[in-house]
């Protein structure tokens, strides 16, 4: 056979693939990506949607000598199949290009480092006119330092700024270049306070990352509330494929109805932690896919409060067929085998922590009001503590006739215990009403306590006293029952 040369047509090939799907928070993330490769600390996302519009990132990374910038501007700059440094977010040297460009018309790279300032430009108009891979680069130095913010590019001492200018894609739809930022930057800003999470509060051999939009910090969203006391952080598992190492660890969070609205905001607000459980897939620290348990069981309500962080080096990329925007990926078969044991056994903690949260902190020596007692088979019911020490102490008080109708009640509230409607409640997006504790209500039932412990055992009053934190209703209300407990001290 004989060969024929096929290059394809620049103008429409670069049009085309402005249009691969970037969203302008996944194109800032793949830029943001770069500088994070290039072990920047600082990435400042700067727009101004007056005179002449511009979005500007820019970070105090390595930056790029004159030739290495020419040829991080060509596309394909390294082949997806080439092994990459440990730390590098990239894979297929597209995405300085793609991402832009999904964006707008020119894209002009300025770079710093060793003391040399180096600038390249991509139009679409001028690649248009010349039907042809042709970059643009300045005449001097005088132009290049006429760019915005080249000043605080040289302050850095490294770095580089990638400048998004005519920006076609990013206004589109849009009545001005001002609200189409306004409206998008708030997307801008939870995408990069989730996706780069991990960087922004900085791990062991992770530095910290700042991240700023026209110079406001990005403060992170953390899926995990790992510093709320109430998640259970499950046992670290890890397993070698391709001589790469995957590690897993999976995160109960506590039921939404604990969180207080300020961590709730933390963790992405209430309809993230309902929409978002299952994996959070990282590559190199960032997240890359969430919020999805690829099949491997139903986005079943119950199992909301789990979410199971996976850790992928970038060695692994071709088993994950990743797309080039980094926001797809599935998991090989292989994977997905160990991933479905864990999953399952999630599954059912989490289930355990919605239905009744009782029987967990049963373990812990809480008294409750309502026990959750299983059945033979697969049945459950719940029954009234009778053991409760106000109740035991109300039993006792009462001669046979009047026992005997209170254990009808009782019955009769067993009985009646509305466990589909509460099912179907906690199930929903209906948030339960808590009527707030009165102090004097929770003083008076204290003091019937004492009172009823006190008559059954000599040192009674004292014990009863210790014990009331962990009984129910006072270990909902630890605050009010500590200040109880001390003003009663005295007293007894
Ligand atoms: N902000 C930056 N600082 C320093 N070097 C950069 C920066 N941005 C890009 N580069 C260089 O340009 C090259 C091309 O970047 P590009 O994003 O197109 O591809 P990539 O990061 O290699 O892979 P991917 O397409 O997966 O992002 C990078 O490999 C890097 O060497
Ligand atoms: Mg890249």
């Amino acid at each position: 056979m004989s060969e024929l040369e096929a290059r394809p047509y620049a103008s429409s090939l670069i049009e085309s693939m402005r249009s691969v799907g970037y969203s302008l928070e996944s194109a800032i993330a793949d830029l943001i990506d770069n500088s994070i490769s290039a072990n920047a600390t600082s990435v400042r996302i700067e727009f101004r949607p007056y005179d002449e519009p511009y979005l500007a990132i820019i970070d105090n990374g390595d930056g790029m000598l004159p030739d290495e910038l020419t040829d991080a501007m060509r596309h394909g700059s390294k082949s997806p199949n080439n092994e990459r440094k440990e730390g590098d977010l990239g894979r297929f040297g597209l995405g300085l290009k793609t991402a832009s460009l999904s964006q707008c018309k020119k894209l002009t790279v300025i770079s710093f480092k060793d003391g040399v300032l180096s600038c390249r430009c991509w139009d679409l108009d001028h690649v248009a006119l010349r039907n042809d891979w042709i970059l643009l680069v300045p005449d001097s130095k005088e132009e290049i330092l006429a760019l915005p913010h080249v000043a605080e590019l040289t302050q850095y001492g490294h770095g580089t700024i990638v400048l998004l200018q005519s920006l076609d894609r990013l206004i589109a739809g849009e009545s001005s270049a001002e609200t189409a930022f306004r409206y998008k930057i708030e997307q801008v800003r939870q995408h990069l306070a989730l996706v780069f999470h991990r960087f922004l509060t900085g791990e062991p051999n992770l530095p910290r990352v700042e991240i700023s939009i026209n110079g406001d910090a990005v403060e992170p969203i953390d899926p995990f509330l790992i510093s709320n006391r109430a998640t259970q952080i499950m046992p670290e598992s890890q397993f070698p494929i391709e001589n790469s190492l995957i590690t897993v660890r999976p995160y109960i969070l506590p039921h939404s109805s604990k969180l207080a609205p300020e961590v709730l905001k933390l963790a992405g607000g209430e309809e993230s932690l309902r929409k978002y459980q299952g994996f959070y897939v990282y590559r190199n620290r960032r997240l890359i896919i969430w919020g999805t348990w690829f099949r491997l069981r139903r986005q079943e309500e119950l199992s909301k409060l789990a979410r199971i962080r996976v850790d992928l080096p970038n060695s692994l990329d071709h088993l994950w067929t990743l797309d080039i925007k980094k926001s797809t990926a599935h998991p090989p078969e292989v994977i997905r085998t160990r991933l479905k044991s864990i999953v399952d056994r999630i599954a059912e903690r989490s289930r355990s922590t919605y239905t009744y949260r009782g029987r967990k902190t049963r373990e812990t020596g809480i008294t409750h009001a309502w026990d959750r007692v299983e059945g033979r088979g697969a049945s459950f019911s719940y029954r009234i503590n009778k053991e409760h020490p106000l109740l035991r102490a109300l039993h006792d008080s009462l001669d046979n006739e009047q026992a005997r109708l209170l254990d009808g009640v009782l019955g009769m509230l067993e009985q009646g215990f509305p466990c589909d409607s509460l099912y179907a409640d906690m199930a929903s997006d209906l948030r339960q009403e808590r009527e707030s504790f009165d102090f004097h209500a929770l003083k008076e039932m204290a003091l019937q306590i004492i009172e009823a412990m006190a008559a059954a055992m000599p040192n009674g009053r004292h014990a009863a006293l210790q014990t009331l934190p962990q009984l129910e209703p006072f270990s909902h209300a630890p605050e009010l029952t500590a200040r109880i407990v001390k003003e009663l001290e005295n007293a007894v």
